[in-house]
């Protein structure tokens, strides 16, 4: 299959068809993920979560982006890379979001994101300017979590819905060429859907959108996180676990490693 690139997003949300994407921070999931036909792998800031062991995505670093953005990249050849960029990488100024996302494009993305409505504008337009193109993020923004005094559903009322969707129109004016919508009414997230002309991509955002995200590590059930947005769609914790546990009795036991397993 070909290899995704912008336009096939922009195809997607004029012909109707859904897209996916999942977190990838590493080799094998990546590889999995292309073999299961996902169209975008975002290196999301949540390896500091998902991976490094952090509380908030505060705690990762641009270093930390560039490492798995690395090894996401060399992995995988068909889908999308998109790598975010790290908390205090691009507050600070259009200029410091150029060197970063030069850094993360070096490392093999493809797409840089970045959480942020209409005060981040320039920030996109100096990207796109640069040749890097941008994923907005809007809704809830983790980087943001403690001025949004925590993980809430965002634009639940008229006057936070009416700015969800100027966010999104400046963003899209300043070039994004996508928007994820985190933790946002269905409601919402449809309007905002119908008014742009670029896709959206949802998280707890309904079914409305163009394409759909989802923590991997969530999703397939490793991290146990539970929250309503998130189907399971496999139980790897349990049989990780399981596993761990048989290797451990079979070591215990010396059932394991057996003649097959051993040099003559
Ligand atoms: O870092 C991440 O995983 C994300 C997605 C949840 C959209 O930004
Ligand atoms: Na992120």
């Amino acid at each position: 299959p070909a290899k995704v690139r912008i336009r096939h997003l922009q195809d997607a949300k004029e012909r109707g068809r859904p897209f996916s994407m999942l977190t990838s921070y590493d080799q094998f999931s990546a590889q999995v993920f292309e073999a299961a036909g996902i169209d975008v792998l975002l290196v999301g800031d949540s390896v500091g979560t998902t991976v490094l062991g952090h509380e908030s995505t505060t705690a990762t670093t641009h270093q930390d982006m560039v490492a798995f953005t690395g090894a996401v990249s060399r992995s995988v050849h068909r889908p999308l890379i998109v790598a975010d960029l790290a908390f205090g990488t691009y507050q600070t100024g259009p200029a410091d979001a150029v060197r970063h996302g030069v850094e993360l494009v070096r490392a093999g993305a493809e797409m840089v994101k970045l959480e942020g409505g209409q005060a981040f504008a320039p920030h996109v337009r100096t990207l796109v300017d640069s040749g890097i193109p941008v994923m907005g993020h809007l809704g809830f923004t983790p980087q943001s979590v403690n001025a949004l005094s925590g993980h809430r559903v965002q634009g639940r009322d008229q006057a936070g819905a009416d700015r969800l969707a100027e966010d999104a129109l400046a963003l899209q004016e300043a070039g994004v060429s996508a928007i994820v919508l985190e933790l946002v009414p269905a409601a919402v997230s449809a309007r905002i859907t119908e008014v742009l002309s670029i896709p959206t991509i949802g998280i707890g955002a309904g079914p409305h959108c163009d394409g759909q995200v989802l923590v991997w590590q969530d999703m397939a059930g490793l991290s146990g996180f539970e929250g309503r947005f998130v189907k399971r769609f496999a139980n790897l914790r349990a049989e990780l676990q399981r596993a761990a546990a048989e290797y451990r009795e079979e070591v215990g036991s010396r059932t394991y490693p057996a003649a097959e397993h051993s040099f003559e």
